[in-house]
């Protein structure tokens, strides 16, 4: 294990106070404190604006502590260790006056300084001035923002504006923490590191991809939120869209950050438009209604609390993805992703061609085409279906599709894996950008977005309703059977 191989750094959490925080990043923090790679010296200002003493926030931070840590993970000891790192200050973020207390906290100035805005988008350009104009921060800062960047492309480059007029491109650290999973950083190992793959890995050889990103809970009482996004822009905009860069991009002249976004990118610009008059093929939303979820009833999404009853927003989305270059040219990417499916599960499968000549019995010709499974989670591992002969000495040469396993709690099972927000705060102590989003990959992937949804607005068609605890709604089993094809747990 890599120890303390970072400098000591000064964390600057602003709404420190806020679910992401206290659910995400603090016990993310509290992992690298257990592993030993929180440096020392290295300290946090938790920054809200919320009246309260170091003391009190230290005290409710043990006990979410407690609460989201697992039970076998969480040791007493080195909770109150890590929360002797974390002070408390209560800041009106739009008010400069007060960001001198940033300063003065600074008591090593020669500690990296890092600034996670765990704030809504609207106070990026805020905090970014203010830190400026009171000299809190210099071009070595490290920035890190949360998504979403902006509701539409317009509003990311204002956005993005506002934090460039303050920061340089590489002290910006955009999260999608998609790319701090485990398994999706595996895609690349898997793809650039197995010569295997390589070469069969583009419209030669591959029929199609799968990729579906599906959640059981419903929307979590984030209504005010949720209903001005919608799944598109909350899931596809941003991880469906980095999954579809990973599988599809190019391979990197190496592992620095810009080789990969540079190959990213090219994915996005090559991404076909989906026209008005495409949108029955390739599009289908949908908004669920009652049913049921773990076996218990649930409300539809417009019963939620707080509901705006006449919402048209779409908790799920299923479309066809083309992307127009050599590689990939015909090979449709499926993807889809929705609240209150039947099971939280996000896998990505890639369906291989069949030989090109088929010698067996005619009846297990359906069988005939290997896949390759890649499970994000839950049960992080890969498969690869294959066939064989099925045994015995009456079975002639049937055939029989079977698993190459490879699950990673089993395999390796020693080894804990870890959260993504750990791995990116670790990625983000170390300065290393290349499991962060760069601002041109934001920007490509909301002008192919925000297409759909105009197309969305134009037509005035409402979302198809699904009922919680199915697969969505038919219409995105009939835009995948019209091609020939099914979704993976259906075939
Ligand atoms: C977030 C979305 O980015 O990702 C949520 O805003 C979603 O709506 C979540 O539930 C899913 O993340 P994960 O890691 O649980 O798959």
């Amino acid at each position: 294990m890599v120890k303390n191989a970072n400098a000591p750094c000064d964390l600057m959490l602003f709404g420190a106070l806020g679910d992401l925080a206290q659910r995400k990043l603090f016990p993310a923090l509290y992992q690298l404190e257990r592993a030993g790679l929180l440096a020392q010296g290295s300290r946090i200002l938790a920054i809200a604006r919320t009246k309260a003493t170091t003391a009190d926030v230290r005290e409710q931070l043990f006990e979410k502590l407690r609460y989201h840590v697992k039970d076998r993970e969480f040791d007493a000891g080195v909770a109150n260790a890590f929360l002797q790192r974390v002070d408390y200050l209560l800041l009106d973020f739009t008010d400069p006056e007060g960001y001198g207390a940033l300063r003065e906290w600074r008591d090593e100035p020669n500690n990296e300084l890092i600034v996670y805005m765990a704030t809504p988008p609207s106070m990026y350009g805020v905090i970014a001035r203010n830190m400026k104009a009171t000299s809190c921060c210099n071009e070595k800062t490290r920035v890190v923002v949360e998504k979403p960047i902006g509701h539409d492309l317009e509003s990311s480059r204002v956005i993005n504006d506002e934090l460039g007029e303050v920061y340089h491109e590489n002290q910006l650290f955009r999260i999608d923490h998609y790319l701090g999973k485990e398994t999706v950083q595996n895609l690349i190992a898997l793809r650039f590191a197995n010569n295997l793959f390589a070469s069969q890995w583009d419209q030669n050889h591959i029929s199609h991809v799968e990729i579906t990103v599906a959640e059981s809970v419903g929307i979590e009482g984030r209504w005010g939120y949720f209903d001005q996004a919608g799944q598109i822009r909350d899931m596809i905009q941003n991880h469906l869209l980095q999954l579809l860069c990973l599988i599809a991009m190019d391979p990197p002249a190496d592992l620095s950050a810009d080789s990969i976004r540079d190959e990213k990118v090219k994915v996005l610009k090559a991404l076909k438009r989906i026209a008005p008059d495409m949108m029955d093929r390739y599009v289908v939303r949908g908004q669920y209604t009652a049913g049921t979820s773990n076996g218990k009833p649930v409300p539809g999404y417009l019963e939620e609390e707080d509901a705006n009853k006449g919402s048209a927003t779409e908790t799920f989305v299923a479309l066809k993805a083309e992307i127009d270059n050599w590689r990939w040219s015909g090979v449709p990417f499926y993807i889809r992703t929705g609240k209150r499916l039947p099971e939280k599960l996000s896998q990505i499968i890639i369906h291989f061609k069949p030989a090109p000549h088929y010698i067996f019995d005619p009846d297990q010709k359906h069988l005939a085409n290997n896949k390759l499974i890649i499970r994000l989670q839950p049960d992080e591992g890969m498969a690869l279906k294959i066939l064989t002969k099925d045994q015995g000495l009456d079975k002639g040469m049937r055939l029989r599709q079977g698993p190459l396993e490879l699950t990673f709690s089993e395999t390796f099972e020693a080894e804990r894996i870890p959260d993504a927000y750990e791995r990116l705060l670790w990625e983000v102590m170390k300065g290393n950008q290349y499991l962060f989003v760069r601002r041109d990959e934001v920007e490509y992937a909301w002008r192919w977005v925000d297409e759909i949804i105009a197309n969305w607005r134009d037509s005035g068609e409402p979302p198809k309703r699904y009922a919680a605890g199915t697969w969505g709604p038919v219409a995105s089993i009939a835009m995948i059977t019209r091609d020939g094809r099914s979704w993976y747990e259906d075939a």
